[in-house]
């Protein structure tokens, strides 16, 4: 535990930065890299601790992968390749490890033990379980049903057709992994888009994935072909420092070389809803991913209704969005988003618990939570949840604090941006 005394700022937000790499795509590229045939050389990779148990998940299967900072090169022989490990798979604190691996290994011809940390193993693996036993994998819980940790034996699989209950791009991302290995294809429909960046990593290293309006149907392949990936800057840790200039009088900033995938951009939406002043530049296109350069400079801002197929375009950014809303003129209504309640941890109620703490007017609802602003925050005690996005977001509640916010653990925010705090000194100046 490392408790972190964030003093009020004085100075604006200003300057241009670049943000580490995006790490759902940084997961799948270390996943992909691991299960095709050849070199897959992986630049700007998130080198936060979620993205080094997927990376140490491969390594105890044989696959040889260098690191070098946020370089990696990938050894890749293909999934015949992959050996039975001779401990448990450690999937950590990692939600899309354990769904992504999960589709993985249903896949593969030797029994697995996959284990998590306290919060992952209190986290639904149903969602994915469920459907792969549909597809004929042996999956067995250990203790208590549908949670971690789990035994995978191998099973033969077989293509299905399945419409998304929930919205999640784990859940459709597992599936399509499984279907990899399935004896014919398999075709996953939604009811609202989900992040697509399996699908556009999944062609570009040479599987027949096709998409048409909600519907992606995979043909069965496990000859994938190794192929380079350039990781974008990851959009939802960009958000934090876009919401720190937002709020914090006179800030202009920009962010170079962010993802801007289509999926991922629900957050720019309510910028521009609220009356933010945000601008894109330079966008282009690497492997069906966008990317390009986002300037927000500060403007008063008015509150906004959040709700339907936007939230899984912002789901991850939902507890900064929060704050920029106690800083709004009026009341933001955020709805549709109880898949925060099974996040890293209920994020619903801890967004409501320490942004309360810290004097902003705000409860929370089933499905959501009603803010009231503009409110000037105080600051105060208040605790991280061991959540990365909430030890994020009270650090950037400390910029237009009154007095110290106290944050009782700030380790959990190397899980997606190491490096945070040095970020945000350079551009205080
Ligand atoms: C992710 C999908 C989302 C997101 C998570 C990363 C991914 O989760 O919240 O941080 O990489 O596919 P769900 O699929 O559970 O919505």
């Amino acid at each position: 535990m490392a408790e972190k005394k964030l003093s009020p700022q004085k100075g604006v937000v200003s300057g241009v930065i670049e943000v580490p790499g995006d790490k759902s795509i940084s997961h799948r590229a270390v996943i992909f890299g691991s299960m095709a045939n050849g070199i897959t050389e992986v630049s700007n990779f998130l080198d936060g601790e979620d993205c080094m148990r997927t990376i140490d998940v491969f390594k105890s299967m044989g696959v040889t992968i260098e690191k070098n900072e946020t370089n990696l090169i990938i050894h890749g022989k293909g999934v015949n390749a992959l050996k039975k490990p001779s401990n448990e798979l450690y999937f950590g604190n990692s939600g899309t490890t354990a769904r992504l691996l999960l589709g993985v290994l249903a896949g593969l011809p030797f029994q697995t033990y996959v284990t998590g940390d306290e919060s992952l193993s209190k986290r639904p693996m149903n969602r994915v379980v469920s459907p792969l036993r549909e597809m004929g994998a042996k999956i067995e819980a250990k203790g208590e049903e549908n949670v971690l940790p789990l035994t995978i034996d191998q099973g033969q699989l077989s293509g299905i057709q399945y419409k998304l209950p929930v919205k999640s791009a784990q859940v459709k991302s597992a599936l399509l992994l499984a279907g990899l290995f399935a004896n014919n294809s398999t075709k996953i429909s939604e009811i609202t888009p989900t992040r697509d960046h399996t699908e556009h990593m999944l062609k570009a290293f040479g599987a027949d994935i096709v998409k048409h309006e909600l519907s992606t149907t995979i043909t069965s392949n496990k000859q994938l072909k190794a192929t380079n990936v350039t990781v974008p800057g990851d959009i939802s840790s960009a958000a934090f420092l876009l919401v720190g200039a937002a709020i914090v009088p006179n800030s202009k900033l920009s962010i170079s070389r962010v993802g801007l995938n289509e999926t991922r951009t629900g957050i720019i939406d309510v910028f521009k809803k609220m009356g933010a002043n945000i601008e894109i530049t330079n966008v282009v296109a690497i492997n069906g991913e966008l990317i390009g350069d986002i300037t927000i400079s500060y403007k008063e801002l008015e509150a906004t209704l959040i709700e339907g197929d936007v939230i899984p375009r912002l789901i991850d950014e939902i507890p900064i969005i929060a704050l920029l809303a106690t800083q709004a003129n009026g009341t933001t209504i955020i709805k549709d988003s109880q898949e925060l309640r099974y996040k890293e941890t209920d994020r619903i109620h801890a967004v409501v618990d320490v942004l309360s703490k810290l004097g902003a007017s705000i409860e929370g609802t089933e499905d959501g939570m009603i803010i009231h602003g503009k409110t000037q925050l105080i600051g105060g005690e208040v605790s991280a949840y061991h959540d990365h996005r909430i030890a994020m977001m009270a650090s950037i509640a400390s910029l237009i604090t009154r007095d110290e916010v106290i944050l009782d653990d700030d380790s959990s925010i190397d899980i997606s941006y190491p490096g945070f705090f040095q970020d945000l000194e350079k551009l205080l100046g």
